[in-house]
């Protein structure tokens, strides 16, 4: 009954150069991941410290996975309410400065169990247009109004917000924008907050970690609520909502993923105690990946390629999508893995490369990997 449906959608997909098919990767070693037959340099991947890769932290994943068992038999609300979680979030919370913190498996079930369940219908969101698609999902599902601003455009929230905040409003937006690679306007929202008084949610998933003193962010002066995933530069999975007081009650009782999923288990809490750890540690991380980063800015703008984004997420637009994909294809004949980033994930139209740099990447592979875009890049139509 629905599968004429689903071959005519899938076949506008491929019309319009929107086909997803995920790469397969057979294994992954530190930079490296082997995809058929080819050994690639991962530019995809958010394990931007290089835990994730690192011996020391599958170690201590192991141990802890042997000593608490694998799984937590049930929800939070039910049986799965160890004190070992709680004692984490604890510490999550007094390390990043807030009141109370709640673990979620993953940051997509986060935004959506948090968004969903703070607003409801009477109530106002203005959302920058470039928040993640978990974002978006759990505001439209809470029933409140929202309205979308320009990306990281102050003036057009300051509009949206004349407009439409006459009732309990919160704005909702990511301190670094995933795919644009740019950085909150944090003095511009501050200022706007200051002014009128709205609730900010920032959610810090690619900053937590690798930006910020001890990599603790950039917005913690302007976010009421902050979001950070353990999946990107935290090297395990997972994520981290940071509260105020009264906030994590409230979540216990009207929160549907929260109060109707397993929690993640015990194991899981004491490896996040432990990569907290070796993240606030990563201080050297932190200024290589500075630093590896401008390089790859500075190399491909030398290149001639148009390249956004202020730290390690950075972007080349492409445009069409069928050639973005036709690009990336051909790199990983020439041993490199990158990301394109294609509507909806991005604008339609916008096309672009999103190369993730790591603390594993070094001068020579950008040199390689610039200049096999430049080649590919001009060979492709
Ligand atoms: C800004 C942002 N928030 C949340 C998420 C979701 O996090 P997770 O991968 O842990 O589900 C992502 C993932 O790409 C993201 O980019």
């Amino acid at each position: 009954m629905f599968a004429e449906r689903f071959k005519n959608r899938l076949a506008v997909q491929h019309e319009n150069g929107l086909y997803r098919s995920p790469l397969e990767i057979n294994q992954r070693d530190g930079k490296y991941v082997v995809s058929g037959n080819r050994r690639v340099v991962n530019f995809s991947s958010n394990d931007y410290l290089g835990l994730g890769a690192s011996s020391e932290l599958r170690k201590k994943a192991a141990d802890n996975f042997f000593k608490y068992g694998a799984t937590s038999g049930s929800s939070r609300l039910v049986s799965g309410n160890y004190s070992l979680i709680a004692r984490a979030e604890k510490e999550y919370a007094r390390h990043f400065g807030y009141d109370e913190a709640v673990f979620f498996p993953s940051g997509y079930q986060a935004n959506l169990g948090l968004l969903s369940t703070l607003f409801e219908k009477g109530d106002a969101v203005m959302f920058d247009k470039h928040i993640h698609a978990s974002s978006v999902k759990g505001i439209t599902l809470s029933g409140a109004a929202f309205f979308g601003y320009r990306h990281n455009t102050m003036s057009h929230l300051e509009k949206r917000y004349k407009a439409n905040g006459n009732c309990r409003t919160a704005v909702i937006t990511e301190s670094l924008f995933s795919m644009d690679g740019d950085f909150l306007d944090v003095a511009g929202l501050l200022e706007l907050k200051k002014k009128y008084g709205f609730f900010a949610v920032v959610d810090e998933a690619h900053a937590f970690g690798v930006v910020g003193r001890k990599g603790m962010g950039i917005a913690s002066d302007v976010a009421d609520i902050a979001i950070g995933t353990l999946g990107k530069a935290f090297g395990i999975f997972g994520a981290f909502v940071l509260l105020p007081e009264g906030v994590k009650e409230y979540l216990f009782n009207f929160s549907s993923p929260l109060i109707y999923s397993t929690t993640l288990p015990e194991a899981h809490a004491a490896t996040a105690l432990d990569v907290l750890e070796m993240v606030a540690d990563s201080h050297n991380k932190r200024e290589y990946i500075r630093h590896i980063s401008r390089y790859m800015k500075e190399s491909l703008g030398k290149a001639g390629l148009e390249t956004t984004g202020d730290a390690h997420i950075l972007s080349v637009l492409i445009g069409d999508a069928a050639r973005s994909k036709k690009i990336s294809v051909k790199l990983l004949d020439k041993g490199f893995y990158v990301f394109p980033a294609r509507y909806p994930t991005v604008p339609s139209g916008k096309a672009i490369l999103r190369i993730g740099m790591t603390a594993l990447h070094t001068e020579k592979d950008v040199n390689r990997f610039v200049q096999a875009l430049r080649a590919v890049y001009d060979k492709t139509e």
